[in-house]
């Protein structure tokens, strides 16, 4: 059985990630501090509760499960926070996951996917955006992000350390069999928060600018299924397995969608009107991001499932709506 750690497997999307590596024939094993993570999301392998600066525990860990490989999840990532808290992301992002490549290197781990993100592009130049873009963050979080792309890359060169580095665009969805789902606490995200105001949970949802250059005045974003997305590390681990170079991958569907479309989707979803009220753009938000997906389906033969927003939002709000949280 081929072990893989997944650090922060028990977030969001480690948490989707651990089931399609657990059907797919690996074992996940889960290191997490339960800081935003859960417990209860941890269902496909052995849990170890722990930080991932800790090189020591790295290092038992590695050793008494033979990890043949890493899933890098661990990370705060919230680009508002980022901007008013920079050093709480240049703190965890960066030096606790240098911390951790270095045990890993001590340990002749080779291989690491690494979770990056679209806001390592910053602002635009085009859309949609392919991995040749240059990357200029507008926020820390997207710089502490690039930081770690840029460590993988020459820990390559000395080390010989591969790396898959995906820049997601926006994960959204649940599980299409319900088991698991996204929890935040505060929750922050535009698809949750649409479908609490849908239920009545808040009273309305903040739109955060409608004077953006775009046809709605309202952001736009890739918002992919967290199952196709967990799918993409499957294939990206099994790229890497196979003795290939480190690749960076945009994952994404290629559509944008704006704030009012997604609002609508809940609305169509849910059979129920959502009250939404107009405020000030969110700093740190760039205008529309949309990912130019070509490399990922060519080098990984990846095809999203869910390219249909309102199916996305479905698997969601059945998620939501059948109280399967268990906090
Ligand atoms: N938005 C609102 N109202 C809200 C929340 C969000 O209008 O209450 C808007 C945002 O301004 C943005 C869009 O909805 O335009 C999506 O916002 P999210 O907070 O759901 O997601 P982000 O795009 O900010 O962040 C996501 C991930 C990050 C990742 C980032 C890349 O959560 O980890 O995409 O841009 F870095």
């Amino acid at each position: 059985m081929t072990r893989i750690l997944l650090t922060g497997g028990a977030g969001y999307i480690g948490s989707h990630t651990a089931k399609r590596l657990s059907q797919s024939g690996f074992e996940p094993v889960t290191l997490d501090d339960l800081s935003t993570g859960h417990r209860w999301a941890v269902k496909w392998g052995p849990f170890v509760q722990g930080d991932i600066g800790d090189q020591k525990l790295i290092r038992e860990v590695v050793s008494e499960y033979r990890i043949q490989a890493v899933l890098h999840f661990a990370a705060h990532a919230h680009v508002g926070e980022s901007i008013v808290q920079p050093r709480k992301y240049f703190h965890n992002n960066v030096v606790q996951t240098l911390k951790m490549l270095d045990a890993l290197v001590d340990c002749s781990v080779k291989h690491v996917i690494f979770s990056s993100s679209c806001a390592t592009y910053g602002d635009p130049e085009r859309v949609p955006i392919a991995e040749s873009h240059p990357q200029k963050p507008v926020n820390p979080y997207g710089e502490s992000k690039l930081m770690v792309e840029r460590i993988l890359h020459w820990y390559d060169r000395a080390y010989g350390m591969k790396a898959a580095c995906l820049r997601y665009f926006n994960a959204a969805g649940a599980d299409p069999d319900g088991e698991i789902g996204e929890l935040h606490t505060p929750e922050t995200h535009l698809i949750p928060l649409v479908m609490h105001a849908a239920a009545g949970a808040i009273d309305a949802v903040s739109i955060f600018g409608t004077d953006y250059p775009t046809p709605d005045g309202t952001a736009i974003r890739d918002y992919l299924h967290v199952y196709d997305l967990a799918d993409a590390h499957v294939r990206a681990l099994e790229y890497l397995l196979n003795g290939t170079a480190s690749i960076e991958l945009n994952l994404g569907t290629g559509q944008g969608h704006s704030v009012l479309d997604v609002i609508r989707a809940v609305e169509q979803v849910s059979g129920r009107s959502v009250p939404a009220r107009r405020t000030e753009r969110r700093a740190g938000d760039p205008p529309e991001l949309v990912a130019d997906p070509s490399r990922a389906r060519k080098v990984l033969d990846w095809r999203p499932r869910f390219m249909d927003l309102r199916e996305l939002i479905q698997t969601a709000w059945a998620w939501h709506s059948a109280s399967r949280n268990p906090e």
